[in-house]
């Protein structure tokens, strides 16, 4: 069996920096070490931590944590309100919000506070995009879908800034923004559309080399946390290039149906996703089937 992986698979830069440091502080903060959600969307690593003895807390525990209790704050980032929270409760914390997501709250805080109405493309339920909600210091509209950017009303004469959640699909995000530029001409005023595409290169790399790896293979194996958003689009786009292609999130999702007539396998995976797994289901495959 020939199997082929992406280069561009597993940890980002942002991840492996936020995993690495919970890691590393461990041996300082023995027992009151919190991640403010998980680190990571994936179980194997937060299993390993928790044994490790680092707990994840929820905001509406911040409240509640013992005196001396160190939160990091993850990859995604958080509002400006939860530092406030953070602060107000005395707790100290360890940001490792990816400088990239960081660059985010910057332009969307500087260009509401100039007052624009600031849209995110990206999914409303996603942490980061939560976050990045908490920065826009005036109305914010989060755009996911082809209907939510055709219901979109532009609010008359104001500029309109557009950001992308870090993950999202590029080509949609451009069709999104397409569906924005032709709104703009529902107003008598025309808006001043400032868009950033802020799409992480990781991620339009990863997608790229992804879509190309499984336009070759006969299977293809997205590997990554059930919750990961990033790992669902790789997903997505694998799955228009080759029908054989599956979801997995360790060797133990394998299956020799998965490989019925394969010669060549190709395997991807989610930014969350360790290269330890990555490296076993790539032994796994090889040895197995
Ligand atoms: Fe950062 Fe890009 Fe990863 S924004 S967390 S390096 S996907």
């Amino acid at each position: 069996m020939e199997v082929k992986v992406a280069k561009t698979a597993g940890f980002c830069f942002g991840v492996q920096r936020a995993v690495d440091k919970v890691y590393e502080l461990i041996g300082s903060h023995p027992d009151k070490l919190f991640t403010l959600g998980p680190i990571i969307h994936n179980e194997e690593v937060v299993n390993d931590l928790e044994k490790k003895g680092v707990r994840v807390a929820s905001e509406e525990d911040l409240k509640t944590l013992p005196e001396g209790s160190t939160i990091v704050i993850r990859s995604h980032g958080v509002g400006k309100e939860v530092y406030d929270r953070l602060e107000e409760y005395g707790l100290s914390y360890v940001d490792v919000t990816c400088p990239f997501v960081l660059k985010i709250h910057r332009i969307v805080e500087k260009e509401s506070r100039a007052g624009s109405h600031v849209v995110i493309i990206g999914d409303p339920d996603h942490p980061e995009v939560v976050g990045i909600c908490g920065w826009c210091m005036g109305p914010c509209t989060v755009i996911k879908t082809e209907q939510d950017a055709l219901d979109f009303v532009p609010p008359p004469g104001k500029n309109i800034c557009i950001v992308s959640q870090t993950t999202f699909n590029y080509n949609k995000f451009k069709d999104l923004v397409e569906i924005l530029r032709k709104k703009r001409y529902d107003n008598t005023v025309l808006n001043i559309l400032n868009i950033l595409n802020t799409i992480c290169n990781a991620t339009e790399e990863r997608q790229r080399e992804a879509k190309s790896i499984a336009g070759e293979v006969d299977t293809m194996l997205v590997v990554g946390g059930r919750h990961s958003s990033n790992t669902q689009k790789l997903f997505e786009i694998c799955k228009k290039e080759c029908e054989n292609t599956y979801y997995i999130q360790t060797p133990v999702d394998l299956d020799s149906d998965m490989f019925q007539c394969s010669s060549y396998v190709g395997i991807t995976a989610g930014a969350s996703t360790p290269k330890k797994i990555i490296e076993e289901v790539q032994e796994h495959v090889r040895i197995k089937f």
